[in-house]
């Protein structure tokens, strides 16, 4: 049987907590090492298991890498190999961002398809339409993502979407393909905004970062570089959400707080007083939150990776709230487990409305992804009686320290086999 939580809800939280690295950063940066021959090293790596995972997808690929604390060291040799396989992939799908600095190094690329997850399906077509005007054939093969391509020619791509996973891979691909490589549509996530700055230290000449339309002048080749990973606004953002939904007082440091820009005022409107600092902000709830709406967006929307912690936000907070999911079909599965706690919530299509109650009830509940599960713990923080989370290893993933952090800002909970 897995691990569970024990939360036992009432407790409002205080004190100061220090975000990591951002999970959706380190691994990205991690599969840039591979565009440079020679040593990289990465700083500020948060402590969760998919960054030695990712190490293991290097190492596969013919690196030599040294995890020691937080600082990553990736050798990259000349020639890597190209096929990473299902057994490394399939642990976690962040791992396809190898695929454009394969293509890109090695003019071939097989990665294993890392199949979709609990919150919705999620293809591929995207980076592979963009590697395909790069001048790559794409197809997908007994169950991997292969491509391959004489020479990678800068294009002008424009997509239908600003996937963050796409933009990563025909970024990484097109810094070593010949001549300009126009982006329309990028995604523009800050994690975004990181690998481009560890590219830029590596010789790749980037214009446009930051923006939704990213140009990128091939290089020959790329230098190793030494870079440090962003803080966690996710992480950081789920202390300040508790912080509300407790009627709590939480100082967070280690993230930059331009980066919650958006739902640092969405937090204001349900009450809270909000300090930047700049390293960090605090937050400060002194009665219970008013009701707000929240829809999510690509950056700087409002992040679909909060979508769970708003609806337990709006699950207690005084009114009715409507929430709108429009990035990930599925996310609003996990509303069921929310419903068990006592929310008032309705979802029909990619809407959610949650009539905001007093107070939740204790009962046992069901991780199914990282969000979803501190979603959860979230609510039981807020619950009557003892709340058991069950499936945390998905919340593991994501949340380095998780229950001791949750402990340090003085919460009841603690973890049981
Ligand atoms: C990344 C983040 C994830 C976050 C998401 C959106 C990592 C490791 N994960 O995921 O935490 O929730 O961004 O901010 O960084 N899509 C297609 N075709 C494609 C690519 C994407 O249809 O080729 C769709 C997806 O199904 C989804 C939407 O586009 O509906 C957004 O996905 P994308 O931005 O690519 O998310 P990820 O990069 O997978």
């Amino acid at each position: 049987m897995s691990e569970r939580f024990l939360v036992t809800g009432g407790v409002p939280l205080s004190g100061a907590v220090h975000v990591g690295g951002a999970k959706n950063s380190v691994l990205k940066l991690m599969a840039a090492a591979l565009l440079a021959e020679g040593t990289s090293i990465i700083t500020n790596c948060p402590d969760i298991l998919d960054v030695p995972l990712m190490a293991e997808v290097l190492r596969g690929l013919g690196c030599e890498v040294v995890l020691d604390g937080d600082t990553v060291a990736i050798t990259t040799p000349a020639e890597p190999k190209y096929h990473a396989d299902f057994a490394a992939v399939r642990q976690f799908r962040a791992s396809v961002c190898v695929l454009g600095p394969l293509v890109a190094r090695c003019r071939r690329a097989v990665v294993a398809l890392p199949g979709g997850d609990a919150i919705g399906s999620r293809p591929l077509d995207m980076h592979q339409s963009g590697l395909r005007l790069l001048g790559a054939h794409s197809e997908i093969e007994h169950g991997c993502v292969v491509a391959r391509a004489d020479e990678l020619q800068g294009a002008r791509i424009r997509l239908d979407f600003p996937s963050v996973g796409a933009t990563e891979n025909i970024l990484m691909a097109a810094v070593l393909a010949e001549g300009e490589t126009v982006i329309d549509n990028a995604a523009r996530e800050p994690e975004i905004v990181d690998l481009c700055h560890m590219l830029i230290q590596m010789g790749a000449e980037l214009s446009g970062v930051g923006t939704s339309t990213l140009t990128i002048q091939g290089a020959e080749k790329l230098v190793p570089t030494e870079h440090r990973v962003i803080g966690d606004r996710i992480v950081a953002a789920t202390w300040a959400i508790a912080a509300v939904m407790t009627i709590g007082d939480v100082r967070v440091t280690g993230v930059n707080p331009k980066h919650l820009s958006l739902v640092l005022d969405k937090l204001a409107t349900t009450g809270a007083e909000i300090d930047r600092e700049p390293d960090g902000f605090r937050v400060k709830q002194r009665h219970r939150p008013k009701a707000v709406n929240f829809s999510t967006l690509p950056y700087p929307g409002f992040p679909t990776d909060l979508q769970p912690m708003a609806i337990g936000l709006a699950a207690i907070a005084d009114g009715t709230s409507m929430i709108t999911e429009n990035v990930f079909e599925a996310r609003f599965r996990f509303v069921e487990e929310m419903i068990r706690l006592g929310s008032d919530a309705r979802t029909d299509g990619h809407h959610a409305v949650v009539r905001g109650v007093p107070r939740l009830s204790s009962a046992p509940v069901w991780s199914s992804d990282i969000r979803a599960g501190a979603g959860l713990v979230l609510a039981a923080l807020v619950a009557d009686g003892v709340t058991e989370v069950h499936d945390v290893y998905h919340i593991d993933r994501g949340y380095p320290h998780f229950i001791e952090d949750l402990q340090g800002l003085g919460a009841d909970i603690r973890r049981v086999a």
